[in-house]
C-alpha cells in the first residue's frame, strides 16, 4: 500500500528502511527515504509506521 503518493513510497519500503537504518526520528528517516517531502499529507502515517517499528525493535 502506498503511504506517500507524491513520491510513490509504500509502507513496505518504509519498514525496510527503518529495519536497515534504524532512524531515531522522522527527520532521520527522511535522510534515507523522501517520505513527506512534498505535500506532507503522509507524515502522520509515516510517523505511525516509525513508532510501530521502533516498538518492535
Ligand atoms: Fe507524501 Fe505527499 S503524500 S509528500
Amino acid at each position: 500500500m502506498y503511504v506517500c503518493l507524491c513520491n510513490g513510497i509504500s509502507d513496505k519500503s518504509i519498514r525496510a528502511v527503518i529495519r536497515q537504518h534504524q532512524p531515531s526520528s522522522l527527520k532521520e528517516l527522511q535522510r534515507f527515504v523522501p517520505v513527506g517531502t512534498q505535500c506532507g499529507k503522509c507524515l502522520r502515517s509515516a510517523r505511525q509506521i516509525l513508532e510501530h517499528e521502533q516498538g518492535s525493535m
